[in-house]
C-alpha cells in the first residue's frame, strides 16, 4: 500500500486594494497593520497591492507612516530598515469623517487612482476596524458612493470584513445584520472571530478528521467531560469604555462557541464555506438553552478586586481608569452546559473564562470515561486517559496514559504523549491569526469566518443569562476574587459537585 506522507495546499490571494477604516486606532496598531507588514515581509500579500488607511485624525500619508514606524518595530522586532520602508510606501493615508457623503465621494475618487497606479482593477476588501457605532454609516455610505459592487460583478470584488462585537444583544445583532445587508450580501460580509484563524484550532478539526483513533472515540460512551479554559493574565487595559459595556460575557462570547463548535460539531462533508457553516449551525442548535434555575445552579460571574498581596499591589476591576467604583460588569464567567444529540447527550461540558488570572492559558481539555482496568482492576487506579489540547501560549497536545513501570515490581502510574505543536523553527515564521484572516478575505474564502446564524445562536444563548444577572442579581451574585488568582473558588464548587475536577 502507498502511504501519502505529505500534503500542502498554499493559496495565494490574487490582485487587490485593503481600505482600512479605524487606520489610527489601538486595534490597527497592535494587530492589523503589523499583520499587513508579516504578510508583506513572507511575501504573500499580492504583487498589486495598495493599503488606503482611513482614520479620523489628522494625518496625510506621510506623517501617517511616521507615526507608525515605531509601533511596527515594536510589533514585528525582526523586520529590516529596507522591508519597513518597502511596506510603508505602499500605504496612503486618508483622513476620514464616517458621517459624509463627501468623504466617501472623494475615498471613491482616490480609490480608484490607487487602483490605476497599481495595476489592480476594483478589487478591494474594506475592513471595519471602527468602534461598533461607525459599522452601519460605513457600510451605507459605501453602497451609496458606489464603492460596494454587487456580487457576481465581471469587474471585480467587493468585501466587508467587520470586527467584533457583533451587536450587543440578539436584537442588535439582528438589527446590525438586516441593516448590513441593505448595503451588502451576506456572501461579502466576513465576520470576523480571530479564534477561529489561530493554528491550533485549526489543528483540532485536523486532528479529529485524520488520526481515526480520535474521531472513533469523540463521543459520548468514550468521553466523560469537556472542558474549556481562556484565561488571560491582562485586566482591561484601557479599554473601561468598550468593556464596562460588554463584561467577559459578551466580550469572549464568540470565540467561546467558536472552540465548543470545533470540538463538538459532526465534520462536514467538506473544508467549504457552505458545508461547514451548515454543519456548525446544526451543532448550535442542539446546544440546550438555560432554564432561569439552570443559570442559578450552572453559572458562575466574578470581577477581579485588589490584590495587596504582590510586591507591587494589583488593582481591582473598580479601580481601574475609567470603571465606575460600583461596577457590577463581570470579568469572570463559568458555566455548564449539555449538548442534545447523539454524540453528546448527558455529556457535561464546562467553560471558564477570565481576565487578571493567575497566567495566560488556553487550552480545551477532554476527560475520557474510567475504565474498570481490566487484568489490574484490583489495583484500584484512577483509569481515565485525558487529552490536552493546549492552544496558548503553549501550543501542544498532551495524552495521558495508564503506563505499567519498567521492572519486575507491578507498578502502574499515569505519563504523557506530548506532541509540540511547532516543531522547527521555520515552524514559528507562519501567518498568525490576524495575517491568516486577511489572507482569506483577500482570496475570497468564508469558511473561517462567523455566520448570521452562528451568531444569532451566540446572542440567544447568552441573553437570558445577562438578562436574570441584571434583574435578579441576588440569585447568582458577583463573586469578587483578587486579581492574578485561581478566580472565584464556586467555579471550583461547580465542577466538584458532580464530583469532577478542573483539569
Ligand atoms: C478579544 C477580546 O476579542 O480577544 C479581548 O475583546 C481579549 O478582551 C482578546 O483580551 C483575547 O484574544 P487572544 O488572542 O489574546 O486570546
Amino acid at each position: 500500500m502507498e502511504h501519502k506522507t505529505g500534503f500542502c495546499l498554499e493559496t495565494i490571494p490574487g490582485n487587490c486594494g485593503a481600505v482600512l477604516f479605524g487606520a489610527t486606532g489601538d486595534l490597527s496598531a497592535r494587530k492589523i497593520l503589523p499583520a499587513f507588514l508579516n504578510l508583506h515581509r513572507m511575501k504573500l500579500l499580492p504583487k498589486k497591492f495598495y493599503l488606503a488607511a482611513c482614520g479620523r485624525s489628522d494625518f496625510n500619508s506621510e506623517t501617517f507612516r511616521a507615526s507608525i514606524k515605531e509601533k511596527l518595530h515594536r510589533a514585528c522586532p525582526g523586520v529590516s530598515g529596507e522591508e519597513l520602508a518597502a511596506f510603508l510606501a505602499r500605504i496612503s493615508y486618508f483622513r476620514a469623517d464616517y458621517s459624509s457623503p463627501l468623504f466617501f465621494s472623494g475615498l471613491s475618487a482616490e480609490l480608484d487612482r490607487l487602483d490605476a497606479e497599481n495595476g489592480v482593477y476594483k478589487k478591494r476588501f474594506f475592513y471595519l476596524a471602527t468602534p461598533p457605532v461607525s459599522f452601519l454609516p460605513i457600510a451605507r455610505h459605501l453602497k451609496e458612493s458606489g464603492l460596494l459592487l454587487e456580487p457576481g460583478d465581471r469587474d471585480g470584488w467587493s468585501r466587508i470584513l467587520i470586527e467584533k462585537p457583533y451587536g450587543f444583544s440578539l436584537t442588535s445583532a439582528m438589527e446590525l445584520d438586516k441593516e448590513l445587508c441593505r448595503s451588502a450580501s451576506e456572501a461579502q460580509i466576513y465576520r470576523i472571530d480571530h479564534y477561529l484563524m489561530k493554528e491550533t484550532i485549526q489543528n483540532i478539526l485536523a486532528l479529529r478528521s485524520v488520526n481515526n483513533i480520535f474521531e472513533c472515540t469523540w463521543r459520548r460512551g468514550f468521553i466523560d467531560n469537556v472542558q474549556f479554559t481562556i484565561y488571560e493574565e491582562l485586566g482591561v487595559e484601557g479599554r473601561a469604555g468598550y468593556f464596562s459595556s460588554m463584561g467577559t460575557g459578551r466580550d469572549m462570547l464568540s470565540h467561546i462557541f467558536q472552540m465548543v463548535a470545533i470540538i463538538g460539531m459532526e465534520l462536514p462533508s467538506s473544508f467549504k464555506d457552505a458545508e461547514f457553516k451548515q454543519e456548525k449551525e446544526r451543532f448550535f442548535s442542539a446546544v440546550r438553552k438555560f432554564t432561569a434555575s439552570d443559570i442559578v445552579k450552572n453559572t458562575v460571574r466574578g470581577q477581579y478586586a485588589a490584590n495587596d498581596r504582590p510586591a507591587v499591589p494589583l488593582k481591582g476591576y473598580r479601580q481601574e481608569p475609567g470603571v465606575e467604583p460600583d461596577s457590577v460588569t463581570e470579568t469572570f464567567f463559568a458555566f455548564k452546559f449539555f449538548i442534545d444529540n447523539d454524540r453528546w447527550r448527558d455529556v457535561p461540558f464546562y467553560v471558564r473564562v477570565g481576565k487578571r488570572m493567575a497566567a495566560k492559558q488556553t487550552k480545551i481539555v477532554i476527560q475520557y470515561k474510567e475504565g474498570d482496568g481490566g487484568l489490574f482492576g484490583f489495583a484500584g487506579l484512577d483509569y481515565s486517559n485525558t487529552l490536552h489540547m493546549n492552544i496558548q501560549p503553549e501550543e501542544s497536545l498532551i495524552l495521558s496514559l495508564n503506563t505499567k513501570h519498567p521492572g519486575p515490581k507491578l507498578c502502574f502510574t499515569k505519563r504523557n504523549i506530548k506532541l509540540n505543536y511547532r516543531q522547527h523553527t521555520e515552524e514559528y515564521d507562519v501567518p498568525g491569526d490576524y495575517e491568516r484572516l486577511l489572507l482569506d478575505v483577500m482570496a475570497g474564502d468564508r469558511t473561517l469566518f462567523v455566520s448570521s446564524g452562528d451568531m444569532n445562536f451566540m446572542w440567544e444563548f447568552i441573553t437570558p443569562i445577562l438578562e436574570l444577572w441584571k434583574e435578579r442579581p441576588e440569585l447568582a451574585p458577583l463573586i469578587l476574587y483578587p486579581a492574578r488568582t485561581a478566580g472565584p473558588k464556586e467555579a471550583g464548587l461547580l465542577i466538584k459537585r458532580d464530583a469532577r475536577k478542573w483539569l
